[in-house]
């Protein structure tokens, strides 16, 4: 999938969500979206990040985008409750949600690891995401067809020491989507699940894990943008419960 062409309207009348969508990887993927056709809802919790998101995307004339603030280490029931409301009314139904969103949290071993930061790290990476599925799920059903992306990382696949909280909350995103796309088949066949390691990706989550790195050697996350539009289009469409790399 790495050479991946999309068609240019892909995504032509789909709402997808994005979150985590102000920078990085998020910010690539939601402006790929609207490119390739997407009204994209942007989720993060630094506005202006995502105004700015918002007035590029305006700027290229691509479909207008529609802005979320939401900070998921304390989002609560009604603010997951009032996202639902607010998508239903203004586009009916949800076709993709990408879950991009993370903390890195700290980078040292278990045995000294931050229990309050542990469980923010969790709240953030994992809980939220089940909050959003929960609360979203409904309206992906009145959707032809739906995809919802985790967005996982080669420590969820094989821990190494000193990834602390963040590989954990890797491994329960894979288990999280293998649940989800095999609940789904009976559920909700119109929507299946699958997950995107990025690999290394110039970032601002990459520079804090590796400080002594040189950005440059690595890939820009625009770089790595054929699996994100693979799976979330519908050239994908028999693709469900797979752990994909985009590099
Ligand atoms: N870059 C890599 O090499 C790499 C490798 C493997 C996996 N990944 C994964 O790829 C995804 C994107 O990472 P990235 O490298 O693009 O990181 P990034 O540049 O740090 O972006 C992370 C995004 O998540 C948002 N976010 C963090 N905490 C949040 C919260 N409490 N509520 C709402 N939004 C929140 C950030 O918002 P603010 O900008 O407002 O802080 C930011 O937009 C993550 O899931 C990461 O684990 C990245």
């Amino acid at each position: 999938m790495f050479d991946y062409k999309a068609p240019s309207q892909l995504l032509k009348d789909k709402a997808i969500l994005v979150t985590g969508a102000g920078d990085g990887i998020g910010r690539a993927a939601a402006i790929t979206y609207a490119k390739h056709g997407a009204t994209v809802i942007l989720l993060g919790r630094t506005t202006k990040k995502l105004e700015a998101v918002y007035d590029y995307i305006e700027k290229q004339q691509y479909p207008q985008a529609a802005i979320v603030p939401l900070n998921l280490d304390g989002a609560a029931g009604h603010d997951y409750l009032e996202l639902a409301n607010t998508i239903e009314s203004e586009f009916g139904h949800l076709d993709g949600i990408l879950h991009n969103a993370s903390l890195l949290g700290e980078r040292t071993n278990l045995a000294n690891y931050d229990p309050v930061l542990f469980e923010q790290v969790m709240r953030v990476n994992v809980t939220s995401q089940l909050l959003l599925n929960q609360a979203l799920l409904p309206l992906m059903q009145k959707a032809d067809n739906a995809s919802i992306i985790f967005t996982s990382s080669g420590v969820g696949r094989k821990a190494k020491a000193n990834w602390g909280a963040y590989a954990i909350s890797k491994f329960a995103t894979e288990a999280m989507m293998q649940l989800l796309s095999s609940e789904l088949q009976s559920l909700s066949p119109n929507v299946r699940a699958n997950a995107i390691n990025p690999g290394a990706t110039r970032t601002n989550m990459r520079a804090s894990a590796y400080p002594d790195e040189d950005p440059t050697t690595l890939p820009e996350a625009e770089d790595i943008m054929p699996l994100y539009l693979y799976l979330m289009g519908d050239d994908s469409l028999n693709v469900n419960g797979q752990s994909l790399d985009a590099q």
